[in-house]
Protein backbone atom coordinates (compact mmCIF):
# COMPACT_ATOMS: atom_id res chain seq x y z
CA UNK A 1 0.00 0.00 0.00
CA UNK A 2 1.24 3.11 -0.72
CA UNK A 3 0.68 6.23 1.99
CA UNK A 4 1.48 9.52 2.29
CA UNK A 5 -0.20 12.97 2.37
CA UNK A 6 -1.58 14.90 -0.24
CA UNK A 7 0.76 15.69 -3.18
CA UNK A 8 3.52 13.46 -2.20
CA UNK A 9 4.01 11.17 -5.45
CA UNK A 10 1.92 8.35 -4.64
CA UNK A 11 0.35 7.46 -7.53
CA UNK A 12 3.54 7.95 -10.08
CA UNK A 13 4.78 5.40 -7.40
CA UNK A 14 1.70 2.62 -7.71
CA UNK A 15 2.43 2.99 -11.63
CA UNK A 16 5.89 2.36 -11.52
CA UNK A 17 5.71 -0.81 -8.99
CA UNK A 18 2.82 -2.26 -11.22
CA UNK A 19 4.61 -1.78 -13.98
CA UNK A 20 7.80 -3.67 -12.13
CA UNK A 21 5.30 -6.62 -10.92
CA UNK A 22 3.90 -6.72 -14.42
CA UNK A 23 7.42 -7.31 -16.36
CA UNK A 24 8.14 -10.40 -13.18
CA UNK A 25 5.19 -12.14 -14.50
CA UNK A 26 2.83 -10.98 -12.06
CA UNK A 27 -0.83 -9.87 -11.91
CA UNK A 28 -1.25 -6.61 -10.59
CA UNK A 29 -4.34 -5.06 -9.84
CA UNK A 30 -3.64 -1.14 -9.06
CA UNK A 31 -6.27 0.58 -6.87
CA UNK A 32 -7.08 3.33 -4.62
CA UNK A 33 -9.34 4.78 -1.44
CA UNK A 34 -11.48 5.95 -1.46
CA UNK A 35 -13.20 4.82 -4.93
CA UNK A 36 -11.97 1.79 -6.71
CA UNK A 37 -15.35 0.74 -6.84
CA UNK A 38 -18.94 2.36 -8.31
CA UNK A 39 -20.35 2.74 -4.73
CA UNK A 40 -16.97 4.28 -3.88
CA UNK A 41 -17.16 6.66 -6.59
CA UNK A 42 -19.73 7.60 -5.06
CA UNK A 43 -18.48 8.20 -1.47
CA UNK A 44 -15.13 9.41 -2.62
CA UNK A 45 -17.17 12.34 -4.68
CA UNK A 46 -19.20 12.86 -1.23
CA UNK A 47 -15.84 12.89 0.99
CA UNK A 48 -13.69 14.65 -1.21
CA UNK A 49 -16.41 17.02 -2.70
CA UNK A 50 -19.83 17.18 -0.54
CA UNK A 51 -20.58 19.33 2.05
CA UNK A 52 -19.55 18.96 5.51
CA UNK A 53 -19.63 16.03 7.46
CA UNK A 54 -18.49 15.64 11.05
CA UNK A 55 -15.75 13.95 11.85
CA UNK A 56 -17.29 10.56 12.91
CA UNK A 57 -19.69 10.37 9.73
CA UNK A 58 -16.51 11.68 7.99
CA UNK A 59 -14.75 7.99 9.62
CA UNK A 60 -17.55 5.81 9.07
CA UNK A 61 -17.60 6.65 5.04
CA UNK A 62 -14.43 6.00 4.35
CA UNK A 63 -14.59 2.39 6.33
CA UNK A 64 -17.74 2.11 4.43
CA UNK A 65 -15.54 2.61 1.14
CA UNK A 66 -12.85 0.31 2.63
CA UNK A 67 -15.12 -2.22 2.92
CA UNK A 68 -16.91 -2.87 -0.18
CA UNK A 69 -13.41 -2.05 -1.59
CA UNK A 70 -11.79 -5.07 0.16
CA UNK A 71 -14.77 -6.77 -0.75
CA UNK A 72 -15.11 -6.75 -4.01
CA UNK A 73 -11.49 -5.98 -5.58
CA UNK A 74 -8.86 -6.74 -2.71
CA UNK A 75 -9.75 -9.96 -1.96
CA UNK A 76 -11.07 -11.62 -4.74
CA UNK A 77 -7.48 -10.26 -6.27
CA UNK A 78 -5.78 -11.84 -3.81
CA UNK A 79 -7.46 -15.05 -4.02
CA UNK A 80 -6.74 -15.40 -7.68
CA UNK A 81 -2.63 -14.93 -6.39
CA UNK A 82 -2.44 -11.66 -8.05
CA UNK A 83 -0.78 -8.69 -6.47
CA UNK A 84 -2.65 -6.07 -5.31
CA UNK A 85 -0.82 -1.95 -5.11
CA UNK A 86 -3.50 0.62 -3.55
CA UNK A 87 -2.90 4.18 -3.08
CA UNK A 88 -3.91 4.42 0.32
CA UNK A 89 -6.00 1.92 2.67
CA UNK A 90 -6.27 2.23 6.42
CA UNK A 91 -3.43 3.65 7.70
CA UNK A 92 -5.00 6.92 6.28
CA UNK A 93 -8.06 6.31 7.89
CA UNK A 94 -6.00 6.54 11.66
CA UNK A 95 -3.15 8.82 10.36
CA UNK A 96 -6.58 11.50 8.77
CA UNK A 97 -9.25 10.61 11.00
CA UNK A 98 -7.30 9.33 14.02
CA UNK A 99 -4.63 11.48 14.64
CA UNK A 100 -5.45 14.78 12.71
CA UNK A 101 -9.37 14.71 13.16
CA UNK A 102 -8.50 13.55 16.81
CA UNK A 103 -10.95 10.13 16.87
CA UNK A 104 -8.04 8.41 18.13
CA UNK A 105 -5.67 6.23 15.45
CA UNK A 106 -6.13 2.87 17.57
CA UNK A 107 -10.20 3.72 17.26
CA UNK A 108 -10.05 4.61 13.77
CA UNK A 109 -7.85 0.99 13.20
CA UNK A 110 -10.18 -0.97 14.90
CA UNK A 111 -13.04 0.46 12.92
CA UNK A 112 -11.24 -0.57 9.81
CA UNK A 113 -9.55 -3.69 10.90
CA UNK A 114 -13.38 -4.92 11.52
CA UNK A 115 -14.69 -3.10 7.99
CA UNK A 116 -11.89 -5.49 6.17
CA UNK A 117 -11.95 -8.50 8.38
CA UNK A 118 -8.39 -7.73 9.03
CA UNK A 119 -7.00 -7.48 6.24
CA UNK A 120 -3.46 -5.90 6.40
CA UNK A 121 -0.96 -5.12 3.82
CA UNK A 122 2.69 -7.48 3.40
CA UNK A 123 4.02 -3.93 3.31
CA UNK A 124 2.93 0.04 3.60
CA UNK A 125 5.15 2.41 1.85
CA UNK A 126 4.70 5.96 3.82
CA UNK A 127 6.21 8.53 1.12
CA UNK A 128 7.03 11.53 3.73
CA UNK A 129 6.66 14.99 3.01
CA UNK A 130 6.83 18.13 4.88
CA UNK A 131 3.17 19.66 4.06
CA UNK A 132 4.34 22.81 3.61
CA UNK A 133 6.11 21.66 0.51
CA UNK A 134 3.45 19.47 -0.49
CA UNK A 135 0.94 22.11 -0.56
CA UNK A 136 3.14 24.23 -3.13
CA UNK A 137 3.49 20.84 -5.26
CA UNK A 138 -0.17 20.66 -5.66
CA UNK A 139 -1.96 21.14 -8.42
CA UNK A 140 -5.60 21.87 -9.27
CA UNK A 141 -8.49 23.20 -7.20
CA UNK A 142 -7.63 21.42 -3.77
CA UNK A 143 -10.39 19.13 -2.31
CA UNK A 144 -12.12 19.19 1.10
CA UNK A 145 -9.28 17.50 3.54
CA UNK A 146 -6.51 19.63 1.41
CA UNK A 147 -8.11 22.89 2.46
CA UNK A 148 -7.96 22.24 5.78
CA UNK A 149 -4.84 23.30 7.79
CA UNK A 150 -1.01 23.32 7.69
CA UNK A 151 -1.69 22.02 11.56
CA UNK A 152 -4.05 19.41 10.44
CA UNK A 153 -1.67 18.08 7.48
CA UNK A 154 1.33 17.93 10.09
CA UNK A 155 -1.34 15.41 12.71
CA UNK A 156 -1.25 13.61 9.18
CA UNK A 157 2.16 13.10 8.75
CA UNK A 158 3.15 12.61 12.38
CA UNK A 159 0.18 10.08 12.31
CA UNK A 160 1.81 8.23 9.59
CA UNK A 161 5.51 8.39 11.30
CA UNK A 162 3.93 7.14 14.51
CA UNK A 163 2.21 4.30 12.64
CA UNK A 164 5.39 3.08 10.61
CA UNK A 165 7.69 3.39 14.11
CA UNK A 166 5.46 1.26 15.68
CA UNK A 167 5.87 -1.82 13.46
CA UNK A 168 8.91 -1.29 11.35
CA UNK A 169 9.24 -4.48 9.75
CA UNK A 170 6.05 -3.65 7.93
CA UNK A 171 6.54 -0.17 6.15
CA UNK A 172 9.30 1.31 4.49
CA UNK A 173 9.55 5.28 5.16
CA UNK A 174 10.85 7.47 2.22
CA UNK A 175 11.60 11.01 1.85
CA UNK A 176 8.95 11.86 -0.78
CA UNK A 177 11.61 14.91 -1.85
CA UNK A 178 13.86 12.27 -3.62
CA UNK A 179 13.90 11.94 -7.65
CA UNK A 180 11.18 9.56 -8.66
CA UNK A 181 13.34 6.93 -9.93
CA UNK A 182 15.40 6.65 -6.74
CA UNK A 183 12.10 6.40 -4.56
CA UNK A 184 10.77 3.92 -7.32
CA UNK A 185 14.49 1.72 -6.67
CA UNK A 186 13.70 1.60 -3.10
CA UNK A 187 10.62 0.47 -3.58
CA UNK A 188 11.35 -2.29 -5.63
CA UNK A 189 14.17 -3.31 -3.82
CA UNK A 190 12.04 -4.10 -0.54
CA UNK A 191 9.13 -5.80 -2.40
CA UNK A 192 11.79 -7.62 -4.55
CA UNK A 193 13.10 -8.79 -0.73
CA UNK A 194 9.19 -9.33 -0.01
CA UNK A 195 8.16 -11.69 -3.19
CA UNK A 196 11.86 -13.28 -3.74
CA UNK A 197 11.59 -11.46 -7.37
CA UNK A 198 15.20 -9.86 -8.22
P1 LIG B 1 -6.82 11.48 -3.15
O1 LIG B 1 -7.02 12.48 -4.23
O2 LIG B 1 -7.13 10.08 -3.42
O3 LIG B 1 -5.38 11.49 -2.54
P2 LIG B 1 -4.21 12.45 -2.92
O4 LIG B 1 -4.72 13.82 -2.58
O5 LIG B 1 -3.11 11.98 -2.05
O6 LIG B 1 -3.97 12.24 -4.37
O7 LIG B 1 -7.67 12.06 -1.95
C1 LIG B 1 -8.03 11.30 -0.91
C2 LIG B 1 -8.20 12.20 0.28
O8 LIG B 1 -8.94 11.50 1.28
C3 LIG B 1 -6.89 12.60 0.90
O9 LIG B 1 -6.95 13.94 1.31
C4 LIG B 1 -6.80 11.71 2.13
C5 LIG B 1 -8.22 11.46 2.48
N1 LIG B 1 -8.46 10.17 3.15
C6 LIG B 1 -8.85 10.16 4.48
O10 LIG B 1 -8.98 11.23 5.10
N2 LIG B 1 -9.10 8.96 5.09
C7 LIG B 1 -9.01 7.77 4.42
O11 LIG B 1 -9.24 6.70 5.00
C8 LIG B 1 -8.59 7.80 3.04
C9 LIG B 1 -8.47 6.53 2.27
C10 LIG B 1 -8.34 9.02 2.44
Amino acid sequence: MLEGGDGVGKSTQRALLGQWLEERGYEVVLTREPGGTELGDLLRSALLHGGHVDARTEALLFATDRAHHVHTVVRPALERGAMVVSDRYLDSSAAYQGAARELGMDEVRDLSLWATNHLLPDLTIVLDLDPEVAVARREGAPDRLERESLDFHRRVRAGFLLLAAADPARYLVLDATRDPRELHAAIAGRVGELVGAP
